[in-house]
């Protein structure tokens, strides 16, 4: 008892001096933050967390270090919003304030229990120390219950431990719980973990209440196929198909298909249920660009899937903001659907509602250079399309933005190699970190769509239709704002744009 109480208080100073923190300091982020993408109240964001909504909002959590711009003991950070565009602050919900997670509460999921109670479930970091004093890190998973903005962690975390990890499952690399309904009625969770070939692994477990779990089955196994630990599952039904999406971390390249280092998968296939295993049929990286990770979708209302991803990568932290106040951007909501066997992702039709004027140049031939001071900008919903002229494929089309004179980043078509390459590596960038990347996409003959939304210091790029998605975040300055249109060989070209203002 004597002991509970401790922790009660140990608990209460940690987190509250975070929530006085980020409300002191929030107001020195102003005019620094991106326009529309979610950013930390204060400090540094990593992954998206307990996406959901819940009592008429859409949440988002996200992994936060208020008091730095680097990574550091996670919190969950909190907003919420009524379109997924503008986004409310609320308190911190979580910070590492208990044995059990005193090395940070970790990644996971939201879900809303039968009487209306608001269920989070995380991973609760913390260490052991053996005989000789050496210390491990140890991962369990660990839930609290709250209403929308105050949650209490359950006295008997952590509610899964290395206890319910199968023979051979690491007990360090144990996390990221995805909570989901089950049509019986049940809560299903699945946690990523490393099996004993070192790679990743899928572990299913079930609830009647989200508080005392059982451990069902691995559903899905890495084998060394794509990248090592399996980061940040998902798990649903879209268009017939289930979906897992995962971020492995240290991939190893496949040219025009996947990236190395930290990247994103989803796999797509079937699944009948607890009795059996998830059946892939096909796999692709979630976004070819740089800067995606750890997505995490809900379902509307209106029964479209909506992702957000963390819009950065582990491999490019030190890719720097201008302010050492902030660092971490989440992506825009993507509506993803699923159709022949691939994984479709498009800008939400909310982004509309930020749209100005349309201006467009229809039919344009070009060989060669062209820009307009009216197409210009640094938040952008900017689609172009390309075809060839007088049926003859020109070589490279090069969508340049963010420029000033050479200084620019650009996406780029090969007609030959059916490749879009998205860089930064001209635009003014100071790390010689990953700056560009390339994506294998369907050959049409030289016919190509670009939709790309530029918020000063990001481009999401949704290639034909939103086959292709590539990210990437350019922290140039702000006065870059000039766009232009390179076509090596003659081309016939739409371009649509509107300005993007919240
Ligand atoms: C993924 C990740 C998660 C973990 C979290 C820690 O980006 O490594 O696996 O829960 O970040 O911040």
């Amino acid at each position: 008892m004597f002991e509970q109480v401790i922790k009660g208080i140990y608990m209460e100073d940690i987190l509250n001096k975070a929530r006085e923190y980020e409300k002191e300091n929030e107001s020195k982020m102003e005019g620094l933050r991106p326009s529309f993408h979610l950013t930390p109240r204060v400090g540094w964001m990593n992954d998206p967390n307990g996406f959901c909504y819940y009592k008429g909002q859409y949440h988002m959590f996200y992994q936060y270090h208020p008091y730095d711009n680097h990574w550091g003991p996670m919190h969950w950070g909190h907003a919420v919003s009524s379109d997924l565009l503008h986004w409310e602050y609320l308190p911190v919900v979580l910070a590492p304030d208990m044995e059990y997670d005193k090395r940070g509460c970790f990644s996971g999921s939201a879900i809303e229990l039968s009487d209306g109670r608001h269920l989070i479930m995380y991973t609760g970091v913390s260490e052991t120390v053996d005989e000789n004093g050496n210390k491990t890190e140890c991962q369990t998973q660990c839930v609290a219950v709250g209403d929308g903005v105050n949650y209490v962690k359950y006295e008997n975390n952590p509610v899964l431990t290395s206890d319910d990890v199968p023979e051979g499952g690491s007990h360090i690399d144990f996390r990221d719980p995805r909570l989901f309904e089950g049509k019986d009625g049940l809560i299903y969770c699945l946690v990523g973990n490393r099996s004993s070939d070192t790679s990743g692994q899928m572990l299913l477990y079930k609830s009647m209440d989200g508080f005392k779990w059982e451990f069902v089955r691995i559903i899905a196994q890495n084998r060394n196929s794509f990248g090592k630990m399996w980061e940040c599952p998902d798990f649903f039904l879209q268009d017939g198909k289930w979906v897992l999406l995962t971020s492995p971390q240290d991939m190893e390249a496949i040219p025009g298909r996947y990236n190395s280092g930290n990247g994103t998968l989803c796999l797509i296939g079937n699944w009948d249920g607890e009795d059996s295993d998830f059946e892939v049929e096909n796999n692709q990286c979630i976004d070819n660009g740089i800067d995606y990770y750890a997505p995490q979708t809900i379902t509307l209302a209106d029964g479209r899937r909506i992702m957000i991803g963390w819009m950065q990568n582990w491999d490019t932290c030190n890719n720097y903001t201008p302010s050492d106040l902030w660092c971490g951007q989440m992506s825009i909501p993507r509506e993803v659907t699923v159709r022949d066997g691939r994984l479709y992702q498009v800008p939400a039709k909310e982004i509309e509602s930020l749209r100005g004027d349309l201006i467009s140049v229809l039919n344009m031939k070009l060989n060669g250079e062209y820009s307009a001071e009216i197409l210009n900008g640094r938040k952008l919903d900017l689609t172009v399309k390309i075809r060839p002229s007088e049926g003859k494929v020109y070589d490279n089309f090069e969508v340049r933005f963010f420029q000033k004179d050479n200084n620019y980043a650009f996406v780029k078509y090969n007609t030959h190699e059916s490749m879009v390459t998205l860089s930064r590596e001209f635009a003014g960038v100071r790390r010689a970190i990953v700056n560009k990347t390339s994506c294998s996409v369907d050959n049409k003959g030289g016919e190509i769509e670009l939709r790309i939304i530029l918020d000063k210091y990001s481009a999401e790029v949704f290639i034909n239709g939103g086959k292709y998605a590539m990210t990437i975040d350019v922290y140039n300055d702000q006065s870059f704002d000039g766009i232009s249109f390179v076509s090596d060989g003659e081309a016939l070209i739409d371009i649509e744009k509107f300005s993007l203002e919240k």
